[in-house]
């Protein structure tokens, strides 16, 4: 878990960084807050402490915690992140300026360091504080970009506090082993819907939790990702770019018109596999005690995926099963000729469907079958990307 030191300085977003602490202990990261007086004027430090039961520090000679609060901070942590960054503290950091207990941790901090700068536009613009941020950039600091709207002061322009998502993706991103960079992946998720008439429709049970951990894993380890998504009720990973489908034929579009520029399928949604014969036009009324409707089968969008594809292309399938899990996955596998598929007993209710957990075995190409135990569905995609991994040559 990354040991987060959360400097906060004196802007009007520092109310935001409650949310973001708030997140971070959700996640179950350990963070330690460091504040400027400044900063104690906007939010009081009572908030933070209280919404993350983390511990804050103010006063970089405080001889009450028995330590030299910035040495000690500096090594404890494994990322800094300095949000909101006003203009003042990024020019003292820029110029070795160490006046309180953020710039003293900033400077004595020696791994990766995230500032996010947010203030009024025509600060942001000024050419010392632009130089300032250069000059951070040039050192190893991240500095992500403020976003462009209304500032607090009633302005427009650049200078917004970016969503606290992007913090949290550079956090991951910067911590994480990059081993996914410029590899393109193309993920399919969630449920599709096979309309019978203008409000019906057959569905599948799923939340696509699975897929859309799998798109968040692989853009924080790198990769480029294109998300195929079915109705779901989960917002796109930050940096993944999505697309909404409804049912299994746009799927099957959506999916073949993008899988020429994938290095990696992954097609963990749960495909209709039938759809009503015809849709009707007018909803259907209630006036007979019985009824039946016709169903055809949808195409099966993975086997032609496999049977299309490029020979240097590899090819991942889900396999959701009741029952002998592991030779349904296996004639899956080697009916649709798939580099590996990810299979999962869905008769388990704390596992699977809707749950965040999962609990799955993996059989790959070269007879290896690999049990990963019930853990977070975020877990599982971290691992389901380690194997992919280890059996794909051009990412070895
Ligand atoms: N799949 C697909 N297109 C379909 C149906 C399924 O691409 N029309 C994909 C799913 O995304 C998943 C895999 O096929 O990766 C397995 O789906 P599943 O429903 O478990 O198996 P089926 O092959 O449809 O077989 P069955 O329903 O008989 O278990």
């Amino acid at each position: 878990m990354p040991k987060i030191l959360l400097c906060v300085t004196g802007g009007i977003a520092a109310y935001k960084v409650i949310d973001l602490v708030s997140s971070m202990r959700k996640r179950g990261d350990e963070v330690r807050i460091l504040m400027t007086e400044s900063a104690t004027r906007f939010v009081s430090p009572i908030s933070f402490s209280s919404v993350g039961a983390f511990p804050v520090y103010t006063d970089a000679f405080d001889v009450n915690n028995g330590m030299i609060l910035h040495t000690t901070l500096s090594l404890w942590g494994n990322i800094l992140v300095v949000a909101p960054m006003t203009a003042n503290t990024a020019a003292k950091i820029a110029n070795g300026i160490a006046d309180n207990l953020v710039t003293m941790a900033a400077l004595a901090f020696k791994g990766p360091k995230i500032g996010v700068p947010s203030m009024n536009v025509r600060m942001y613009e000024n050419p010392i504080t632009v130089e300032n941020l250069l000059k951070l950039s040039k050192s190893g600091w991240h500095i992500l970009e403020p976003a462009t709207g209304h500032l607090a002061d009633g302005e427009y322009g650049k200078g917004r506090y970016p969503d606290n998502e992007q913090i949290l993706f550079e956090i991951d991103r910067l911590l994480g082993p990059n081993d996914y960079k410029d590899v393109n992946v193309l993920v399919t998720a969630g449920p599709t819907r096979e309309p019978i008439d203008p409000v019906r429709y057959i569905t599948n049970r799923s939340s696509g939790k699975m897929g859309y951990e799998i798109a968040k894993a692989a853009k924080i380890r790198g990769a480029n990702v294109i998300l195929i998504s079915g109705p779901a009720a989960l917002s796109v990973p930050y940096g993944v770019e999505r697309q909404n489908v409804q049912t299994a034929e746009e799927m099957r579009n959506a999916v073949l018109e993008r899988m020429n520029w994938a290095d990696i399928i992954i097609m963990a949604a749960a495909v209709a596999d039938y759809k009503p014969s015809a849709v009707l036009n007018q909803k259907i009324k209630k006036r007979v005690d019985e009824m039946d409707i016709h169903l055809v089968k949808t195409k099966d969008i993975l086997e032609e995926v496999s049977r299309i594809r490029k020979p240097n292309q590899f090819v991942v399938g889900f396999a959701a099963e009741t029952e002998n899990l592991l030779e349904n996955a296996r004639y899956k596998m080697e009916s649709k000729k798939l580099d590996m598929i990810v299979a999962n007993d869905v008769s388990h209710s704390n596992v699977g469907f809707d749950s965040s957990y999962n609990e799955v075995t993996i059989l790959c190409g070269n007879n290896d079958v690999i049990h990963i135990e019930r853990n977070k569905k975020s877990y599982i995609a971290q691992n389901i990307l380690d194997i992919i991994k280890s059996h794909r040559v051009k990412l070895a």
